[in-house]
């Protein structure tokens, strides 16, 4: 039976470390002049994204290719999606095809779970709705790990737009399992109301979330899954909200900048504060994407499933 990548939720710390081990070798691979290994050689992966991409979709291909395998990038703007067929139909019909491996991006939360139940290939959840993104916190994970050498014991801030982010519900679970204290901050409209059952600190202002922080990972307000106003206006938002050198200097001096992309400059974050290579990893985050991703379906379709037990 495959095994898919569903979300960080019950993974375990070893299961997390020795995926991150395994990316390291492919950032290897990624900056050398060759950049290609046959380990996927001969195997297909159908990319099916129902919502915007720039990071995850490209990266999933670059990794694939990398690796060998083939791939398919189903574009459901011209797809028989827009004649009414269903997620599960579209799904069958796909995994008819016999690819080993389907990464899905979808608008609402657990389809792409829901999906998983009726193929016979691996699937990766590549986002779904406000419930996981796991090869992001992976790729985050990776991006703190050889900045900082462990995730134990350190204080990261996830500020923003928590409510709507699946970037925090992944990057909560994988950092309460490696050790690190998670806090999150946020005006009390973009924070959830189950927030106590995820073992977070909430905080509503900058000040106190930031303070002593050795990660503070932006993310930006997702208006596409908001239905009504959460803020006031966005340069109000960013008064109180935003990063910028100001509010950065509370936080610990060797403090590093995230953001899982795409960033709305002047909205969560300042370009001062984005731009600022001694701060801000925010292209390390991207390069690390494709590293992570690479690991992911070497671990999913490779035949690497004994060595990484209990990835996925
Ligand atoms: N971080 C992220 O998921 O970016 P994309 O929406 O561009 O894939």
């Amino acid at each position: 039976m495959p095994r898919h990548l569903l979300g960080i939720e019950g993974l375990s710390a070893e299961s997390i470390e020795a995926l991150l081990d395994l990316s390291e070798t492919y950032i290897d691979t990624s900056r050398s002049l060759v950049k290609r290994r046959d380990v996927l050689a001969g195997r297909t992966l159908i990319n099916i994204f129902f919502e915007n991409s720039t990071r995850t979709r490209t990266s999933f291909e670059v990794a694939a290719k990398r690796l060998g395998a083939d791939v398919i990038n189903m574009e459901v703007a011209a797809s028989s999606v827009k004649k009414g067929e269903t997620l599960l139909d579209t799904a069958m019909t796909l995994n008819a095809m016999l690819p080993d491996a389907l990464v899905v991006r979808h608008q609402e939360s657990g389809a792409v779970s829901l999906l998983a139940q009726k193929v016979n290939c691996a699937v990766i959840n590549a986002g779904d709705g406000q419930h996981e993104h796991p090869t992001q916190a992976l790729l985050d994970a990776l991006t703190i790990r050889r900045r900082k050498g462990t995730l134990r014991g350190l204080v990261v801030a996830i500020c923003g737009d928590i409510l709507h982010s699946r970037v925090a519900r992944s990057n909560i679970h994988l950092l309460n399992i490696m050790g690190a204290s998670v806090r999150v901050v946020g005006p009390a409209t973009l924070i959830p109301t189950d927030i106590d059952r995820l073992g977070v600190e909430v905080h509503h202002s900058m000040r106190t979330g930031l303070r002593d922080a050795d990660i503070v990972m932006m993310l930006r307000l997702q208006t596409e899954r908001m239905s009504g106003s959460f803020v006031p206006s966005t340069s109000e938002y960013f008064r109180f909200f935003g990063l910028d050198q100001e509010k950065l200097k509370v936080a610990k001096p060797g403090a590093l900048v995230m953001h899982p992309g795409p960033m709305n400059r002047g909205v969560e974050i300042d370009s001062a504060v984005a731009d600022d290579l001694k701060r801000s990893v925010i292209n390390e985050q991207v390069e690390m994407g494709v590293a992570v991703r690479m690991a992911c379906l070497d671990a999913l379709m490779g035949g690497r499933r004994n060595s990484v037990a209990g990835v996925v």
